[in-house]
């Protein structure tokens, strides 16, 4: 069977932030409560002139620079703050991109989890048509209500990745294991900007359906626990990894290593939550957070999307998987970023909502060469600054 996997794979994050101790601060709250409790210090806020689109483009742009966009006929956008109930955000990115205009471009949603079935479904695509090359991308924007419960989770980002035959980072496994419930523990009717959540339940229903899909894992001949030297979860906040990383231990018979899960935490600790980017960044934080040559690596991954689904699968690390990150790119791309105070937060947080068909024109906000330049007539008007 031929390899598949991907090839490339690169994240973004707008520059600025507010520190959990801030909001803390404001709360009267203990910040252990955020930095041990919860496991997060950042929550990553986008300018009024960001969204899922323009993150997305800033994080594939990297990717088409170095390996061009020949080959590419397909967008997979993942996203559970999609922009419009009918265009899929990939076309906007398609375009800021130059892609081929012979490409097809579908936005997925299933919560947090889109980006795992659109990255299992770009290899089946690439394994029968081994000269082709699909562009999965995964872009949100975390928002809960303020004063809320989840107010500390959180966060925004995106990750894109260059999905082929013979992969030059990771080998995706043929296996999975998939699990799926009827329940309502995170959900966002369509006239809410914000979800409604049950948090405390969302957690123990996370678990459950990493428990199950491990079990369908191991049931479709997946690789034994003892196999994987890292983990990577879906981190809504890191503390759910770690809870998801003992279950596993647990359900194995194993003793708890928290070093196969800390390196894939990293990343995230500073962004916040980015829904189905989430366990993608954490991929990217193992892979250049981790001392030492990871070839040959295997890296158990579990996926999971409120309401509910979830996947455990896994990845190989490839010999030379270096030369082909983007690591310098993203640590400037973090230790470049500046902290907002508690107001400045609040009048991030509340974005325009153009919702009338006027014009509204937005501010220069974004740091990257991609912006929302204006709403028009219900139009989104995106401009690449550098063009
Ligand atoms: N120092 C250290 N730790 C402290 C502390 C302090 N001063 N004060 C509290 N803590 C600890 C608590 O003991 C608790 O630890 P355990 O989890 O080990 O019990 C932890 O901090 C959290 O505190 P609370 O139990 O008081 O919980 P909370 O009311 O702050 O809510 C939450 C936590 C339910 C996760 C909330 O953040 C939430 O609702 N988040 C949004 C939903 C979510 O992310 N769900 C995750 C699963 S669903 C999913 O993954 C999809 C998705 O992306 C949304």
């Amino acid at each position: 069977m031929i390899a598949t996997g991907i090839s490339a794979i690169s994240f973004y994050t707008p520059h600025r932030y507010i520190g959990l101790e801030t909001l803390a601060e404001h709360h009267g709250i203990d910040p252990e409560k955020f930095s041990k409790g919860i496991g997060q210090e950042k929550i990553a806020m986008p300018g009024h002139d960001e969204d899922i689109v323009t993150m997305a483009a800033e994080a594939a742009k990297p990717i088409i620079d170095r390996y061009g966009a020949d080959g590419i006929d397909t967008v997979l956008f993942a996203t559970e703050t999609g922009i419009d109930q009918s265009k899929s955000a990939g076309i906007y990115v398609h375009q800021l991109l130059g892609l081929p205009a012979n490409c097809r471009n579908v936005e997925l949603k299933q919560a947090c989890y889109s980006a795992t079935p659109a990255l299992q479904m770009a290899c089946s695509y690439v394994a029968r048509k081994p000269d082709r090359k699909v562009l999965v991308i995964a872009s949100d924007v975390a928002r809960y209500d303020l004063d809320s419960s989840g107010e500390a989770t959180q966060g925004a980002g995106a990750v894109a990745m260059l999905v082929t035959a013979n992969p030059t980072v990771l080998e995706i496994g043929a296996n999975s294991g998939v699990f799926t419930e009827d329940i309502m523990d995170f959900w966002r009717p369509n006239d809410r900007r914000t979800p409604l959540f049950d948090g405390k339940y969302s957690t123990l229903r996370y678990l459950n359906a990493m428990t199950e899909a491990w079990k369908d894992y191991q049931a479709n001949g997946g690789h034994a626990y003892d196999t994987f030297s890292h983990f990577c979860y879906h981190l809504p906040f890191s503390r759910m990894g770690e809870k998801a990383h003992g279950r596993l231990a647990k359900a194995n018979k194993t003793p708890i290593d928290m070093d196969k899960a800390l390196s894939g935490m990293a990343y995230n600790r500073v962004v916040g939550n980015s829904y189905t980017a989430s366990i993608y960044l954490s991929l990217m934080s193992t892979l250049e957070n981790t001392e030492g040559d990871l070839t040959g690596n295997m890296i158990g991954l579990f996926s999971y999307g409120s309401g509910a689904t979830g996947e455990f699968f896994d990845a190989k690390v490839v010999e030379g998987y270096a030369d082909h990150l983007f690591t310098k790119r993203h640590q400037d791309i973090l230790s470049e970023r500046v902290s907002v105070s508690y107001d400045e937060y609040v009048a991030l947080w509340n974005a325009p909502n153009v919702v009338d068909g006027t014009s509204e024109p937005l501010a220069e906000e974004a740091r990257g060469r991609y912006r929302l330049a204006r709403i028009d007539e219900n139009k989104r008007i995106y401009i690449d600054q550098h063009a």
